[in-house]
C-alpha cells in the first residue's frame, strides 16, 4: 500500500500566500470575499452562472443541507451500497430511511435496474455517486427513472472533478450535486466541500443552512461554513485543476495498454481519474481499493446485492496520485513494476 503524497508546487504556494495577505488585509476570516470568489469560479467549472454553488466545510454536510432542502424526513433515501458511508449517514441524518441499491459491474456506481425496483410511493430522493472519477454510465436512466417516480435526484460528487460526459458536468444531472476537498481527493483543501444546482432556490436553502439559517431562522441548519483560508487554497487549487487532470489523464492512458479487465469508459466519457479501477489483476503497488467494504454491510443491511458484494472483492487501484514515482515510465516500465510476475 503506497501513501498518498499531496504535492504543492512553489508557484502555487505563492498564490496562495498571496492570497492569505489579502484576508488579512480584509479582516474576514470568514463570509468574506474569498468564499463568494470561489463559488462563482466552482460554479463557472461545473458550467453554471455565478450564484449557484454553495461552499460549505465538506461534502457530508453538504448532502445533508441539501436532503433537508429536499424534504426526506420520514420518507426513504435510495442510495448505492458501493459508496462511502457519508452517503448514506447523511441521509440517516437528514431524517430518511437508508434504501441501499445495487452497483454495476462495469462502472461500480448505481444500477439503473435495481434502481427500478427499490422506488416505491416512500421514495423522496435518489443519491447517485459518481464512483472513481466517472459519471455513472446509467446517469441517464436514473433521471429518466426519477423524473418518472417524481423522485428528487441527487449527485453524490466527491469523486468527480473533472468528469464529464458529451460536455456535462457531474453535479448538472439531478437537482443538486456536492463535492468534497477533503485531503485525499482530486482537488484538495484539506477539508471542505460545494454544493453546485441550477435551482436559486437550492441553493440559498444550503446557504441558510450553513449558517445556522440566519438570518430568519426558518431554515434549522448548523454551522457548515467554509472558512476564508480554505476557500483560498480552493481558488488556487481550482487553478491547478486542468494540469492536475491532464497528468492523471496521461497516466490512465498508459494504463489503458496495460491493463485488459478495467472499467471501460463509454464514447464521450472523460473520466476526472480519482482512481483508476481494474478487476482480478494482481498489482505489486496499490493505493486503496475505491471502498473496500460496502455500506449495507456495515450498517447491517438484510439486501442482497450481488454485484456490490463482487466489486468489493474484485477491483483493485494501481498508484494514479501525484507525486507519485513511477508515472514517468513508459507502458513497458510500467507493465514490468505493476504487474505482479512480469
Ligand atoms: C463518495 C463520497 N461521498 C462523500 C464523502 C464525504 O466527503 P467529506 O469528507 O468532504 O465529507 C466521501 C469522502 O471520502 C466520499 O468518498
Amino acid at each position: 500500500m503506497c501513501a498518498v503524497k499531496i504535492p504543492f508546487e512553489p508557484e502555487y504556494r505563492r498564490k496562495y500566500y498571496d492570497l492569505l495577505e489579502k484576508i488579512f488585509d480584509s479582516n474576514f476570516w470568514s463570509e468574506g470575499r474569498m468564499t463568494d470568489e470561489f463559488e462563482v469560479a466552482f460554479a463557472r467549472l461545473i458550467g453554471l452562472e455565478p450564484g449557484r454553488a454553495a461552499a460549505v466545510a465538506n461534502c457530508g454536510l453538504g448532502l445533508i443541507a441539501v436532503l433537508e432542502a429536499v424534504g426526506v424526513r420520514g420518507g426513504e433515501v435510495i442510495v448505492p451500497s458501493n459508496t462511502f458511508m457519508a452517503t448514506p449517514l447523511a441521509a440517516e441524518r437528514a431524517g430518511a430511511r437508508v434504501v441501499f441499491a445495487d452497483c454495476n459491474r462495469y462502472d461500480l456506481c448505481l444500477s439503473a435496474d435495481d434502481l427500478e425496483k427499490r422506488i416505491t410511493p416512500r421514495t423522496r430522493a435518489v443519491v447517485v455517486v459518481h464512483i472513481g472519477g466517472h459519471i455513472a454510465f446509467d446517469i441517464d436512466q436514473i433521471v429518466e427513472l426519477c423524473a418518472a417516480a417524481g423522485v428528487t435526484l441527487i449527485e453524490d460528487c466527491a469523486h468527480s472533478h473533472g468528469a464529464t460526459w458529451n460536455g456535462r458536468t457531474a453535479g448538472t444531472f439531478g437537482r443538486a450535486g456536492v463535492y468534497s476537498f477533503y485531503a485525499t481527493k482530486t482537488m484538495p483543501t484539506g477539508e471542505g466541500g460545494m454544493v453546485v444546482s441550477s435551482d436559486p432556490e437550492m441553493i440559498e436553502f444550503v446557504k441558510k443552512w450553513r449558517n445556522y439559517g440566519k438570518f430568519d431562522y426558518v431554515v434549522r441548519g448548523l454551522n457548515a461554513r467554509m472558512n476564508e483560508v480554505t476557500a483560498a487554497l480552493g481558488l488556487v487549487q481550482l487553478e491547478r485543476l486542468p494540469e492536475l487532470l491532464a497528468w492523471k489523464r496521461r497516466l490512465a492512458a498508459k494504463y489503458d495498454q496495460i491493463f485488459d479487465q478495467k472499467v471501460e469508459l463509454p464514447a464521450g466519457m472523460a473520466s476526472g481519474f480519482y482512481k483508476y479501477i481494474v478487476f482480478d489483476t494482481p498489482l505489486t503497488e496499490v493505493t486503496g481499493p475505491v471502498f473496500g467494504e460496502a455500506c449495507h454491510r456495515i450498517m447491517g443491511h438484510d439486501v442482497d446485492l450481488p454485484d456490490t458484494d463482487w466489486v468489493v472483492e474484485h477491483h483493485v487501484c494501481p498508484p494514479l496520485y501525484p507525486g507519485w514515482d513511477g508515472a514517468d515510465l513508459d507502458v513497458e516500465g510500467l507493465r514490468q513494476r505493476l504487474l505482479k510476475g512480469s
